[in-house]
């Protein structure tokens, strides 16, 4: 008997043991897998903290998405899994300069070259740490999953604008998780009626019950009482408010953008014509640009400058004459003057100030900075988002252009002498201000 239980207790110890050694055999095994992994990780030098990674995606943003997008091909290749097509050190050298691979005779790059039809890529003036970080963003985003059809809007730029990437977790995410929670609670609702009617038919079957038993039994669910009752409303109700205060969010945040905005002007004026084949200088036109807080559209009469020998005969030209009320044959005009109605593509709301030489001028930005490549466009269409967050984004990043500007100067050796390795930015000139934007 005592033996008996001796034993017992042994096996039971056995079997402990046993249990106790698979688990540590697990663990073990588990965690020299991770550390496998994260060797992995270290071995391409790709580093993967989110900050280099964010500044790999400015840099992106900034420099390449005009020939590169990651899951698809623009002028130059998708970038999609870049870094395991080549290896670090490849990509360094190729991103700063990469005629120079092409030119050593590197069989990857020249091949590639060609089958771009030779198209260059420019040379980039970028540190390793600075290439390093785009890489890691090109890693990040080839390891996200590709944006479904429908994720994105295509503005009439070609870029992709996606509605609620804010957050963390992108709404296409959030609607998955969503609907597999509502099959999960479907798929139990079904499992639980399926259980319910096994037992009423069981129980039914049964004769001891008593006269309480069988009432229950026998009670239909009644749909009525159900819709009426107290949890269903409330649910419902929940429902119908989350949606609601979701529109409404949606809504506030796509108040005024419009980006991507291409109105119909009365009279087809192409920039690609102007501004790109005959290279016409962008302020012969808009003539406040440098000096002035708005950077106008042309008159009529600029236009008349050329147009009153050049294409005289084209009907979208006579629109112009009929504008100004011109008679080509006579060479005369009439006092029978409209102004040409352009729509406005580009409008603040009145609460905000804009200028023009501020930015064009002082700060020595390019049109195409916030206008997008204007000089390619047959009709402008509105480039950037134009929105509060737009400027201040700029604002914290752009470095002040002091070159030249002895007012800046005084400013920036205040800046140095207060021990700051930060360059200076608009930022710390006040760009933050609400009152310099604001009235
Ligand atoms: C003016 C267009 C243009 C710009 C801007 C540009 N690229 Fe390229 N890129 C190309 C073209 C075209 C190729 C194909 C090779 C060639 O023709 O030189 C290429 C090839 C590449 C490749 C090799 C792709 C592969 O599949 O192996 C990488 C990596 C790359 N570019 C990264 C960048 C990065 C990073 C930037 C921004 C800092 C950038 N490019 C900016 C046009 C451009
Ligand atoms: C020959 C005259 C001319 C030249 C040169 C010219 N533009 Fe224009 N621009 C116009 C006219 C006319 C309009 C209004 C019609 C339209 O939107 O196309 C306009 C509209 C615009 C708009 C949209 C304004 C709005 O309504 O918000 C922008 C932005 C713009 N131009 C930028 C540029 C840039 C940048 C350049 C140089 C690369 C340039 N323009 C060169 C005549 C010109
Ligand atoms: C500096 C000279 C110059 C100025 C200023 C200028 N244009 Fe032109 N424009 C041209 C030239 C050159 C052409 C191309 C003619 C051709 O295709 O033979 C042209 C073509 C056009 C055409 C196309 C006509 C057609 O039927 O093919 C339109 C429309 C036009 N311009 C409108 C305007 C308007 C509106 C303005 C004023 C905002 C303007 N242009 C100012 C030089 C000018
Ligand atoms: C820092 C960004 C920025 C730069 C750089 C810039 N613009 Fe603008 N532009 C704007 C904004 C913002 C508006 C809308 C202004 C408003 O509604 O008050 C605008 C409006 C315009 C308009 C519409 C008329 C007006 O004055 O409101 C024209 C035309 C224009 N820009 C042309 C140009 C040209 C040409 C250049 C280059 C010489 C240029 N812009 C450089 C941001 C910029
Ligand atoms: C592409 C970058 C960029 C964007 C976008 C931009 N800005 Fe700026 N902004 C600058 C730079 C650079 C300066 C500094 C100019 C200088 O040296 O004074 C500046 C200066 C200013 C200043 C003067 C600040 C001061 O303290 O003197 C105001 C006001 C301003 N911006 C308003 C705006 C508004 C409003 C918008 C959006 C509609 C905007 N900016 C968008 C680059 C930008
Ligand atoms: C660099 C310029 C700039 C600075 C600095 C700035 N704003 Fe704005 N703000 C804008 C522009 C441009 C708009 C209009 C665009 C829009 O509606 O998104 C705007 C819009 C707004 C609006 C209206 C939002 C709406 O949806 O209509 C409020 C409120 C506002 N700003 C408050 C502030 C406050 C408070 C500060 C200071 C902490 C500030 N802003 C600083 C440029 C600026």
């Amino acid at each position: 008997m005592l033996k008996n239980r001796l034993d017992w207790h042994l096996s039971k110890f056995s079997t402990l043991r046993y249990l106790l050694f698979c688990l540590a055999f697990t663990l073990s095994f588990s965690t020299s897998y991770a550390q496998d992994e994260a060797a992995a990780e270290a071995s391409d030098g790709i580093p993967t903290d989110e900050e280099t990674i964010n500044q790999g995606k400015s840099l992106f943003t900034n420099n390449c998405t005009v020939c590169h997008a990651i899951n698809e091909q623009v002028v130059g290749p998708a970038l999609k899994d870049v870094h395991e097509r080549r290896d670090l050190p490849w990509l360094q050298s190729f991103i700063k300069n990469s005629q120079k691979v092409i030119q050593s005779g590197d069989d990857y790059a020249v091949n590639l070259y060609n089958e771009y039809n030779k198209t260059l890529m420019p040379s980039f003036d970028f540190t390793d740490e600075q290439v390093t970080s785009i890489v890691a963003y090109i890693k990040s985003e080839s390891q996200a999953p590709a944006p479904t059809a429908g994720g994105g809007e295509v503005t009439e730029g070609g870029e992709v604008s996606t509605g609620g990437q804010a957050g963390g977790i992108s709404s296409d995410y959030l609607t998955i998780i969503l609907l597999g929670l509502l099959v999960v609670l479907i798929l139990i609702l079904v499992v639980l009626v399926l259980i319910i009617s096994v037992l009423k038919r069981f129980l039914s079957q049964k004769a001891d019950l008593d006269e309480e038993d069988r009432e229950i039994l026998s009670q239909k669910v009644d749909v009525q009482k159900v819709v009426k009752s107290k949890p269903f409303l409330g649910l419902s109700l929940f429902l119908f408010m989350a949606i609601a205060v979701k529109l409404v969010i949606d809504g506030l945040y796509s108040v005024g953008i419009q980006q991507g905005y291409q109105p119909k002007q009365p009279i087809a004026f192409s920039h690609a014509l102007h501004a790109g084949q005959y290279e016409i200088d962008c302020q012969y036109c808009h003539t406040g640009v440098m000096k002035a807080k708005s950077a106008n559209i042309p008159s009529a009469n600029i236009c008349m400058n050329c147009h009153q020998q050049v294409k005289t005969e084209s009907p979208e030209i006579q629109k112009i004459y009929a504008a100004i009320d011109f008679d080509p044959e006579t060479q005369t005009y009439g006092n029978n003057k409209q102004p040409i109605e352009w729509v406005r593509i580009h409008n603040l709301p009145d609460l905000a100030y804009f200028n023009h030489s501020q930015h064009v001028n002082v700060g020595g930005l390019d049109c195409q900075t916030c206008h997008g490549e204007v000089q390619e466009m047959e009709v402008v269409y509105q480039h950037s988002l134009l929105t509060m967050g737009w400027c201040i984004n700029c604002h914290r990043e752009t470095q002040v252009n002091a070159e030249g500007n002895e007012y800046y100067d005084k400013l920036l050796e205040l800046h140095e002498a207060a021990d700051s390795k930060e360059p200076l930015r608009v930022e710390d000139i006040g760009g933050l201000e609400c009152s310099k934007c604001h009235y």
